[in-house]
């Protein structure tokens, strides 16, 4: 994963950030950039095979809300069996979510969701809270 992590270091815009994610790691099967408004997230960036009716999520709310509330990466290895969790897609199995945080505010985050089981391990949350640093810059420009 570390040539990706090179890539990504040059990568122009969030939007090549994700499309890198979703095209370079087999298991990451829909991946999207939520930033901060307020106290909601709100979909930016995405890539995967279909869209998601969840673009904007109160902070609080769902996988996704609990890590911008925590402001801890949040590992599912079964989504079905974890109640805070909003469905997007029928395949999706497990989920992995990663603020994005600048100067101790959560200001976005990076959310993936697998249509494998317990598809995130170690690395995983190692590689994507690197990528989330990185991105940080970028992503408070954005939001
Ligand atoms: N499953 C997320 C919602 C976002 S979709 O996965 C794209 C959640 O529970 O917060």
């Amino acid at each position: 994963m570390n040539d990706v992590l090179v890539e990504i270091e040059r990568a122009g815009d969030l939007q090549q950030v994700v499309d890198l994610l979703h095209d370079r790691v087999g298991h990451y099967s829909w991946v999207g950039i939520y930033l901060t408004e307020g106290d909601e997230l709100v979909l930016g960036p995405w890539r995967g095979p279909q869209a998601t009716e969840h673009v904007r999520i109160p902070i609080g709310e769902g996988i996704c809300g609990a890590a911008a509330a925590s402001g801890e990466t949040e590992v599912v290895d079964d989504v079905d069996s974890d109640p805070r969790y909003l469905s997007c897609f029928v395949s999706t199995r497990s989920e992995i979510v990663v603020p994005i945080s600048l100067e101790g505010r959560v200001i976005g985050e990076i959310d993936i969701d697998s249509d494998e089981p317990a598809a995130f391990r170690e690395d995983d949350r190692v590689f994507l809270e690197r990528v989330a640093e990185l991105i940080a810059p970028q992503a408070a420009c954005a939001a």
